[in-house]
């Protein structure tokens, strides 16, 4: 029997980096094709965020802080880029209390205008996984973090 995999033997080893981010890279072109829209370059890409962000009152992820009635009432101020708070991807992924728990960081409040799911994972299924949900869910765009 294969030896248990430990967090450490998930983490991409940096000498696989470059191969990864070409194999995301390749799945969002894919992606983006298929939602109708032409995939973007890097830069295009980056100067998107920017124009869509310019100008805009944006609530940083704050674990424990950021809840949805807190969230309500910075919308409420004028907030209008709003993160859920960070929600671990593979939580996500459980099917009991604690997968439900984990679940409701995606619910957004009515006033919210523009939502984000911050997810935590460094493992590429559960990232999909998380983002695939994300999307089901109505969420307007996603914050990675790696830890
Ligand atoms: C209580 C608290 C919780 C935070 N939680 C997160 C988090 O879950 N994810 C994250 O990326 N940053 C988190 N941050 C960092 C903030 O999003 C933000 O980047 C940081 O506070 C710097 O912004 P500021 O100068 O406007 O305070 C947290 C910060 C605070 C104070």
């Amino acid at each position: 029997m294969a030896p248990r995999a430990t967090r450490r033997d998930r983490i991409v080893p940096e000498s696989r980096l470059a191969e990864v981010f070409e194999r995301i890279t390749q799945e969002t072109k894919i992606m983006q094709q298929n939602m109708g829209r032409a995939p973007l370059g890097r830069d295009e890409a980056r100067l998107d965020v920017q124009a869509r962000l310019k100008d805009q009152l944006i609530l940083a992820p704050l674990t424990r802080g950021g809840n949805l009635p807190f969230r309500r009432l910075c919308a409420d101020f004028g907030a209008n880029v709003t993160y859920s708070e960070m929600a671990y991807a593979r939580m996500l992924m459980k099917d009991n209390l604690v997968g439900r728990r984990e679940r409701s960081r995606l619910y957004r409040a009515p006033n919210e205008q523009c939502f984000g799911l911050q997810i935590a994972t460094n493992v590429i299924s559960e990232g999909v996984f998380a983002g695939k949900l994300a999307r089901e869910s109505g969420i307007d765009f996603i914050d990675l973090n790696c830890g």
